[in-house]
């Protein structure tokens, strides 16, 4: 089954042509990696997925809905970029930032039930900080704060979840131990769909890559027909 399909997208900031009929697939249980030099357009790209723009031309269809119509929010989740520069004294708790990942499932100003308490907890044991849950946000390390990201992600059981370079500016054990939580959560049947520029560390866990290029075109590959040439062919194609 396809949860996403990606057909003819075109996008167009109003200055500058960035997506050009770019088609791809995500089935479930996928792993894909999204690469791609600065610029080309990947942040763009899951913002037109969410919704957050709206193709210039072609079509987005999430389970089956064109992402304009879609309203099943709780089977989606996105970290964005930088998800993690919190001030060291921000006012949150680890616990508190992760709730809020629930008011997707349930809207805003519902009280908690128990049931949602149990849902932030599994979700922190999940990775592996439930110990600091109390914590305030801003003193942990980059790498647990992208677990609380990934947490807050996890509350709402999302089928899908997208991820914006989840891995940027974290210390290089920290990276792979984050990449190896994501292949975990990916084996429990998660689909996954994450921009990143770690790729040797994510490679083994992903099944697919996701290609941009420069010109805005893109390619679906087999992780195992990746290598580090592909992406050189593509930006050589360029000039
Ligand atoms: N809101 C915007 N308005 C105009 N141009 C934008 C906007 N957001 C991003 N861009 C430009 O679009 C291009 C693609 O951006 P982005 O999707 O963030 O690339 P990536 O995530 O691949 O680095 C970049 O050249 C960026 O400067
Ligand atoms: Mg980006």
């Amino acid at each position: 089954m396809n949860i996403l399909e990606v057909r003819d997208l075109s996008f167009s900031y109003p200055d500058k042509s960035i997506l050009h009929r770019l088609s791809f697939n995500v089935e479930k249980g996928d792993f894909v990696c999204v690469v791609g030099t600065n610029g080309t357009g990947k942040s763009t790209l899951l913002k037109l997925i969410l919704n957050i723009l709206q193709p210039t031309e072609g079509e987005i269809r999430l389970f089956d809905k064109r992402a304009d119509k879609f309203r099943d929010y709780s089977k989606i989740a996105y970290v964005s970029q930088k998800a993690t520069s919190f001030n060291r004294d921000f006012p949150a708790t680890v616990e508190e930032i992760v709730s809020l990942g629930l008011y997707s499932a349930k809207g805003f100003l519902k009280p908690y039930s128990a049931s949602d308490k149990e849902k932030v907890k599994a979700a922190l044991e999940r990775v592996g900080i439930y110990d600091y849950r109390k914590s305030r946000v801003g003193r942990l390390s980059g790498g647990q704060q992208q677990r609380v990201f990934i947490a807050k992600a996890l509350v709402s059981s999302p089928e899908i979840i997208f991820l914006d370079e989840p891995t940027v500016g974290i210390d290089i054990t920290a990276v792979d131990s984050i990449c190896c939580l994501l292949g975990e959560l990916n084996k429990s049947g998660i689909t996954i769909l994450m921009v990143t520029h770690d790729i040797s560390s994510i490679l083994y866990h992903s099944n697919k890559v996701l290609v941009l290029s420069e010109d805005g075109s893109g390619e679906i590959m087999p992780s195992e027909e990746f290598n580090s040439h592909t992406i050189l062919n593509h930006v050589h194609h360029k000039h």
